[in-house]
């Protein structure tokens, strides 16, 4: 008879289990949809796919602002979002949040736009106060837009956006104001046109389940009305020559992204077979408070804490999750070579710090408690303090859901 424990082979030979940030998990759906062949792009089915894409789309944002997708990742949406409104030499007031806000703070600067970051926290929210001093201190209205991230995703905090539209107003300030919800999007609740955002970013890796490749933008009326101005235009970005489609071509700027458009459609049917975006939302809410309450049960003075500590400021897309004296590369390592899991690594100042376990877009209870109960046993074999089970306590906390 074998003694298992003398043999030591790794277990990870199963399906193995992404709990990233992005790009999140595909739906075996969407991978089949998109496997479809090449349509002729100027078929009756491609234009109905195309227009079902950009009246659907919205709907998941809360607006009725004009919609554009560029073929590209979130970086793309971004330039997207400052070429079409912006001109050399305007400023832009960043909101300092985690990474991500900055990176598009630095792409604006790479484009000949003078860039101010108000400073944030890593371990909190954007402070809508110190966001209406600032604007209050601007009587000339050099600032012409704010950017800034509904979730940021190497931080893993939630970002109030009405409370910052809220500060705007307060400062009576006419910037554009900006919000990336590349992380957020199809996870956190999002009211573009409630909340008063002008220009929203977003992307289809992450919440919408399909492979990198479209970003989504929504440009409400003062956004649109800005690109008169605004001298950073560029050819194929410019949303001009995409607005008031006759030929479905020019919804793409070129060539439609047939698979993309294929496996987007296939993403949108599921969500609205889950129930519509808000039941997908709760789904999100649920799950992200069984990794808080793992998390939490976990934490050791020293050890592993989650980095917001606030709940109600945490994504319920993505954790961060500090792991103070454990070695978070070692974690990461054990997960992945010996048990098929795959953790998000800490980035930005949090690098060697901390993990991420992104509960992003398809996924369903048995992956996050899986997640879960892997990191617990990874941490219990590297003999790391746990203050108590985190898979008990996320256990619970789904099964209260049930
Ligand atoms: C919040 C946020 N903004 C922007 C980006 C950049 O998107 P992309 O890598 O698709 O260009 C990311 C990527 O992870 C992100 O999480």
């Amino acid at each position: 008879m074998n003694d298992s424990s003398q043999v030591g082979g790794s277990l990870k030979y199963g399906r193995s289990m992404e709990a990233l940030p992005g790009p999140s998990i595909i739906p075996d759906r969407v991978l089949r949809a998109m496997a479809a062949p090449m349509r002729d792009i100027y078929s009756d089915e491609m234009m109905e796919m195309s227009q079902h894409i950009f009246a659907t789309l919205p709907q998941l944002a809360h607006t009725t602002a004009e919609t554009f997708i560029p073929i590209s990742n979130g970086h793309g949406a971004w330039q997207m979002a400052l070429c079409n409104t912006l001109s050399r030499g305007d400023t832009v007031l960043v909101l300092e949040s985690g990474r991500f806000a900055v990176i598009w703070g630095e792409m604006a600067a790479l484009s000949g736009i003078e860039v101010e970051v108000l400073p944030g926290s890593d371990r909190g929210p954007i402070d809508a106060a110190a966001v209406q001093d600032r604007l209050d201190q601007d009587v000339d209205h050099e600032i012409k837009a704010i950017l800034c991230v509904q979730t940021d995703t190497a931080i893993g905090v939630r970002n109030d956006i009405s409370a910052i539209r809220a500060a705007i107003d307060a400062a009576s300030h006419p910037a554009l104001f900006m919000v990336d919800c590349i992380a957020s999007f199809g996870c956190e609740p999002f009211y573009m046109d409630d909340w008063g955002v002008d220009i929203t970013v977003a992307a289809c890796q992450k919440g919408l389940m399909v492979p990198p490749g479209l970003g989504f933008l929504w440009a409400n009326d003062k956004a649109v009305a800005a690109n008169e101005s605004a001298d950073l235009r560029i050819g194929y970005l410019d949303w001009n020559s995409r607005m008031n489609v006759k030929v479905h071509y020019e919804y793409y700027a070129g060539t439609p992204p047939v698979s993309h458009m294929y496996g987007l459609t296939e993403a949108l049917a599921m969500i609205e077979e889950e129930g519509g975006i808000e039941a997908v939302w709760n789904r999100h809410t649920i799950l992200a408070s069984a990794v808080w309450a793992a998390v939490e049960a976990w934490s050791t003075p020293g050890g592993i804490e989650p980095n917001i500590e606030d709940r109600s400021n945490r994504s319920t897309a993505v954790t961060a999750i500090r792991t103070g004296s454990i070695d978070a590369t070692e974690l990461r390592r054990v997960c992945q070579e010996r048990a098929g899991l795959v953790l998000g690594v800490g980035i930005g100042d949090l690098v060697g710090e901390t993990f991420r376990i992104g509960h992003m877009g398809h996924l369903n209870p048995p992956m996050i408690l899986g997640t879960i109960g892997t990191v617990e046993a990874a941490l219990l074999s590297m003999g790391s303090p746990i203050g108590s089970s985190g898979a008990a306590a996320a256990a619970e906390a789904i099964s209260a859901a049930l």
